[in-house]
Order: structure tokens, then C-alpha cells, then sequence
């Protein structure tokens, strides 16, 4: 199911909401390609996205949340950690075989599991952060 960006997943800051976007509209583009039998041709291009993606996005928010002293700063930067470890994973597992469908639809829910869990339940905690300094 694709992934239709809302207000629920506002964090009060404009540029981390369109960096989310970005990730949602590469999400759904991996889940346009698996469902029209093309995943494994995307998804070296996805996973690129998401390796350039959690480098700059991923400091730039925690940067905001230092800024705006909110409480799951921490939380939030052993998330992105654990994300750019589990990428880097995924990258060894492919760069040593051919790309196999199980990896295509692991690549893609974790991608869903980390826009449905860690935006909606960590990120957006900036928003009251914020709110409270502005
Ligand atoms: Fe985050």
C-alpha cells in the first residue's frame, strides 16, 4: 500500500518535512517497481537514495533536536545509527550476490516499518519542542 504523506507526520520543521516526503516518494516508487515485477532494477538506486539520505537528513534533524532540546534527541540518534547499520548490511549482503526477491521486499518494509514507526513516533516529538522555543 503506498504511502500517502499527511499532517500527522509533521515535525514543526519545514525542511525535515520535505526531506520525509522525499523518503515516502522513494518508498512508494520501490513499491510501484515490486508490484510492476521491476523491483530488483530499483533497488540499488533506492538504496543509494537511502545511503545519501541518512547522511544528510539524519544530521540535520539531529542537529534540530539538540537546537530545540528536546527530550528524545538521544533516542532519535541511536535510531539513525541503527538504520545506517542495517543499511550497510543490506549493501555487503548484495554487493557479494545477484539481487534476490526476498531482499527487494525486506529492503521495502523496513523502509514502511522505519516512515510508519520512527517518523511518526519519534521524529514528530520536535513538534512541541518548537513550538515551545518559537
Ligand atoms: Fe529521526
Amino acid at each position: 500500500m503506498l504511502i500517502q504523506w499527511s499532517e500527522k507526520y509533521e515535525t514543526g520543521v519545514s525542511e525535515i518535512d520535505n526531506q520525509h516526503k522525499e523518503i515516502i516518494s522513494q518508498l512508494n516508487r520501490l513499491h510501484d517497481a515490486i508490484v510492476s515485477g521491476l523491483g530488483k532494477d530499483v533497488i540499488l538506486d533506492i538504496l543509494e537514495f537511502a545511503g545519501n539520505y541518512a547522511s544528510k537528513h539524519f544530521s540535520y534533524e539531529e542537529n534540530c533536536m539538540n537546537k530545540y532540546k528536546c527530550p528524545v534527541a538521544k533516542e532519535n540518534e541511536e535510531a539513525h545509527r541503527a538504520f545506517i547499520q542495517r543499511f550497510e548490511e543490506i549493501k555487503t549482503q548484495l554487493s557479494g550476490s545477484d539481487v534476490d526477491t526476498k531482499i527487494v521486499l525486506d529492503v521495502y518494509r523496513e523502509l514502511r516499518d522505519w516512515i510508519k514507526s520512527h517518523i511518526l513516533k519519534v521524529d514528530t516529538n520536535l513538534k512541541s519542542c518548537v513550538g515551545k522555543l518559537s
